[in-house]
């Protein structure tokens, strides 16, 4: 890494991030997956993600909290799926966790607009950035659609391109799809395959999320349909 990009790395990460974070960001930077990180996008009880470049691409850097995080959640998505293997303690749940993200991301991001996944290590994820300049585009709950209608038929479309794939996304809302002037999905670290015993369940209340959010924008879509469109 460059001197004057460890500087920068170490300006944000000095009180920020612990010491084994810190050489997991070292380890990516060393294998050219990471060059600078520059400010933090979004804090979140499980994750926080950051803004920075891979020589001029911008990229967003995901990195998963070991203590603070809701391990009872996690082993509900990790248990059942097949990908992976029984873990031994918090730590590893949660490379688990963010190595789920990745893999999800592998298999729909040439199918659906989502971030493209770039590299996973223990608990950092490095993928495209949605946004510009820094800026990340808005999620759908602060940004409504112009087109609502347009909108989520695109949507509906991308969840029966992923099912296609043997994939629900698990955790859609308002808050997991940016508006970049068509919808990106994002945060898939919930998804599961097809075959996973919860993924009925939670493709339903995808379904019923995106219905929910729609009809607050008028338009009123039948949750029956819908799913009966995805699964054909
Ligand atoms: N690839 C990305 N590009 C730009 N912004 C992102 C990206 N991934 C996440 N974000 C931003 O970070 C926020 C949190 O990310 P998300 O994956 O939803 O994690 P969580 O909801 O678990 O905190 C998003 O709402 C979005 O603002
Ligand atoms: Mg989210």
């Amino acid at each position: 890494m460059k001197k004057q990009t460890e500087f920068e790395l170490r300006k944000i990460s000095e009180s920020v991030f612990d010491k084994s974070t810190l050489m997991t960001l070292y380890e990516l930077a060393k294998d050219k997956k990471l060059d600078e990180m520059v400010g933090i996008v979004s804090s979140g009880k499980e994750s926080n993600v950051y803004h920075g470049f891979l020589g001029k691409r911008e990229i967003a850097i995901k990195i998963y909290a070991i203590e603070a995080s809701e391990f009872k959640n996690m082993d509900y998505y990790i248990k059942g799926d097949r990908r992976f293997p029984a873990w031994r303690n918090r730590r590893q749940l949660v490379y688990l966790w963010a190595k789920k993200e990745f893999k999800n991301l592998m298999r729909v991001h040439e199918e659906v607009p989502c971030p493209e996944p770039i590299a996973v290590e223990k608990n950092v994820m490095v993928m495209s950035f949605i946004g510009e300049g820094g800026v990340a585009a808005p999620k759908l709950k602060d940004s409504p659609p112009e087109n609502p209608e347009e909108f989520l038929n695109e949507i509906v479309g991308f969840l029966k391109a992923m099912y296609k794939r043997g994939f629900v996304h698990g955790d859609l809302s308002e808050y997991n799809i940016l508006n970049a002037g068509k919808p990106v999905l994002i945060d898939f670290s919930q998804g599961v395959l097809k075959d996973h015993p919860y993924a009925d369940e939670l493709l339903g209340r995808d379904v019923k999320n995106l219905c929910q959010y729609f009809s607050g924008l008028g338009i009123e879509a039948d949750e029956g349909e819908i799913l009966g469109k995805i699964r054909k």
